[in-house]
């Protein structure tokens, strides 16, 4: 069987995590074998990354080129032998996230992103991308308003709207620069109707069977 790389994407409070759960069972009832992880993180290594990254303070350099060490370790430790195996890889953010927050969010240099990107996702036989990012569009206003009751907000999670605007914009335009790759979920709707669908994304590429 063929693996499979599906990444999540989206500003903070825009509420990936419980159809990642949901997907990781419908996946698993279809008779696949899951790998399910994270970014920043995945690996020993990179949850020490992680940690560092969403608490102390750091210049932009610094941050990329962290999200990019943590990436490249999790890309050899976790998801290459994962896909090799076969499995669906089902990953809470990836590279889009660098971009959009990196990037867009902190203003730094999407050329040197870029240059980062081909030499840590290569994989000697390509550059390794997702094969499907579900990103989860919601207006920064209604996630801030989500966030505001929220757990004691990281570095990422207390800046301020322009931020997640400027983030929003970013996934928009890696969206538009590789639209096959993308699927676009309207965040803003009842949690029933967003699951609804991410499941018909899968479906319509008949990685998923149409719910009984
Ligand atoms: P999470 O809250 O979805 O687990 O993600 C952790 C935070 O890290 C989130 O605020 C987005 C941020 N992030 C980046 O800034 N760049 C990246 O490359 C990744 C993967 C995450």
């Amino acid at each position: 069987m063929t693996g499979l790389f599906i990444s999540f994407e989206g500003i903070d409070g825009a509420g990936k995590s419980t159809h990642i759960s949901a997907l990781v069972e419908a996946f698993e009832a279809q008779g696949r074998r899951v790998t399910l992880t994270r970014e920043p993180g995945g690996t020993p290594l990179a949850e020490k990354l992680r940690t560092l990254v969403l608490n102390d303070a750091m210049e932009p350099l610094c941050e990329a080129l962290l999200m990019f060490a943590a990436r490249r370790d999790h890309l050899q430790q976790v998801i290459e032998p994962a896909l090799a195996q076969g499995d669906v890889v089902l990953c809470d953010r990836f590279t889009d996230a660098t971009f959009a927050y990196q990037g867009h969010g902190r203003g730094f240099d999407l050329a040197v992103l870029s240059t980062l990107e081909r030499w840590v996702q290569d994989t000697g036989q390509g550059i390794r991308q997702p094969d499907l990012t579900l990103w989860f569009d919601l207006p920064p206003a209604v996630a801030a308003a989500r966030l505001a009751n929220a757990r004691t907000p990281d570095r990422f999670e207390s800046e301020s709207q322009a931020f997640f605007e400027r983030v929003a914009g970013g996934y928009a335009a890696r969206m538009k620069a590789d639209p096959q790759r993308f699927a676009r979920i309207p965040a803003d709707h009842p949690p029933e109707r967003v699951g609804q669908a991410v499941r018909a994304a899968l479906v319509d590429r008949s990685w998923l069977s149409p719910s009984p």
